[in-house]
C-alpha cells in the first residue's frame, strides 16, 4: 500500500463503484470530501501564525496541532531545485539584501531563480516583514519576533520527507497541498516549473486522485495544461484544484459556465474568502455570494483562504465565529488557515 493513501483507504473501499465525476478523470463533491475527513484543516505556510512561514519548524508545528493537510507554495532556484518559498522574490522574509548586496536585479528585487540552492541556504528566513527607510517592520507585530533563532529555505523534497516521515513515526497520514507559482514567469525564465512539480510528486508517490494531494494555482491555463497535456504524459491523475482571487481575470470563473469549465479539469476551488461573504458584510447581515452552491452543484469542494485569529474580517466577532460562518453556516469543505491549532479545536468541538 503506497503511504500516501492510507487516510482513505477504508473510504475508498466504501465509495468503490460509486464515484461520480465530471469527467472520467476528476473524483469530485462527497466522494472526495469522504477521502479524508468532511472539514479540512489547511495549514496555510504552516502554522505562521506562530513560526515564520515556510519553514520546517512551522510545518512540524502544523503537522503537531492535528491539520490534515500543509500548504507548500513553491518557486524555482537557478539550478532547477523546486524550493517552498511564498514568492519568487527572496527580499521580505530573508537577508538577502546583507548576504548579497550586489545581487538585485534593476527593480531592486531579489529573484530566487537569481540563486542556486547553495545559496539559498545560506540566506536567514525570518518573520514576513516590510522595509521603510532601511527600517524593516514586521506585517504581524504580534507574531515571532523578526531575526530571531535560526531558519532556513528547505526543498518541496525535504518538506515531503517531513510530513512523510512524521506520518511514518506517528502512525497519522497528513497530506499536502503545494501551489505552482508564477508558471508564467518561470516559463519566461526558461524554466517549467510544473514539470518541475510533478516530477517531485510523482518520486513520492503522490500520482493518483486518492492520494493525499491537491494541487493548487491561480493560473487556470496551466492548471488545464496539467490536466489535459502534463497528467497524461507522466501517467499521474492527481487532484487539482482553482484558486480564485479578487481581481478581474477570476470573474468569469464566478459563473455557471465559467465555474462548469473549471469542473471539467479540477476538484475543487480555493477562493479569497471575500468571494464567498462580501467585504461590506457587518454582524448579523452578511452578503452571502452564491459561489459555494455553485461550486457543490458540480461536485467542487471549496477550501478558502486565509483564515487569521489576528486579521479578523469586521462582521466576525472572533475566530470561532468567523469558523462557524464558513464551516458550519455556509458549509466549506475546509479552510486555509495560519492557526490549525485553533480550527482543529473549533471543529473537534463543534462539528
Ligand atoms: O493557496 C491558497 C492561499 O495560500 C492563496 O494565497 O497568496 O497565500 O498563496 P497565497
Ligand atoms: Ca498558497
Amino acid at each position: 500500500m503506497k503511504p500516501v493513501r492510507a487516510a482513505g483507504l477504508l473510504a475508498t473501499m466504501l465509495l468503490v463503484g460509486c464515484v461520480v465525476t465530471v469527467n472520467d478523470r476528476v473524483l469530485v463533491g462527497k466522494d472526495r470530501v469522504a477521502l479524508w475527513q468532511n472539514k479540512l484543516v489547511i495549514a496555510h505556510r504552516g502554522a505562521s501564525g506562530y513560526l515564520p512561514e515556510h519553514t520546517l519548524p512551522a510545518k512540524a508545528m502544523a503537522y503537531a496541532q492535528g491539520s490534515h493537510f500543509i500548504e507548500q507554495d513553491l518557486v524555482m532556484s537557478k539550478d532547477d531545485h523546486v524550493v517552498v518559498l511564498h514568492d519568487h522574490h527572496l527580499d521580505t522574509v530573508t537577508n538577502v539584501r546583507d548576504l548579497f548586496p550586489d545581487r538585485a536585479r534593476a527593480d531592486g528585487r531579489y529573484y530566487v531563480i537569481d540563486f542556486t540552492l547553495a545559496e539559498l541556504r545560506q540566506l536567514a528566513v525570518s518573520e514576513r516583514f516590510k522595509m521603510s527607510d532601511g527600517v524593516k517592520t514586521a506585517v504581524f507585530e504580534q507574531r515571532f519576533p523578526l531575526e530571531k533563532s535560526s531558519f532556513q529555505i528547505a526543498t518541496f523534497a525535504e518538506e515531503i520527507e517531513l510530513i512523510q516521515g512524521l506520518n511514518q513515526s506517528t502512525g497519522r497520514s497528513v497530506g499536502i497541498y503545494p501551489e505552482i507559482k508564477s508558471p508564467a514567469f518561470h516559463r519566461g525564465e526558461g524554466k517549467d516549473i510544473s514539470v518541475a512539480v510533478l516530477e517531485v510528486l510523482k518520486t513520492y508517490g503522490y500520482d493518483e486522485q486518492q492520494d493525499s494531494v491537491f494541487l493548487q494555482c491561480f493560473d487556470a491555463a496551466e492548471l488545464q495544461r496539467i490536466h489535459n497535456e502534463l497528467l497524461p504524459a507522466m501517467n499521474m491523475n492527481v487532484a487539482l484544484v482553482q484558486l480564485l482571487g479578487t481581481g478581474p481575470e477570476f470573474r468569469a470563473a464566478l459563473t455557471p459556465s465559467g465555474m462548469k469549465m473549471v469542473a471539467s479539469y479540477a476538484g475543487g476551488i480555493g477562493p479569497s474568502m471575500q468571494l464567498i461573504v462580501a467585504p461590506g458584510s457587518v454582524a448579523g447581515k452578511l452578503q452571502i455570494t452564491n459561489l459555494v452552491e455553485l461550486a457543490h452543484d458540480l461536485g467542487l469542494v471549496v477550501h478558502p483562504y486565509t483564515f487569521r485569529r489576528d486579521l479578523m474580517p469586521d462582521y466576525a466577532a472572533d475566530y470561532d465565529e468567523l469558523l462557524e460562518i464558513f464551516l458550519n453556516d455556509i458549509g466549506v469543505d475546509g479552510v486555509f488557515t495560519d492557526f490549525p491549532d485553533l480550527t482543529v479545536e473549533y471543529i473537534e468541538s463543534n462539528l
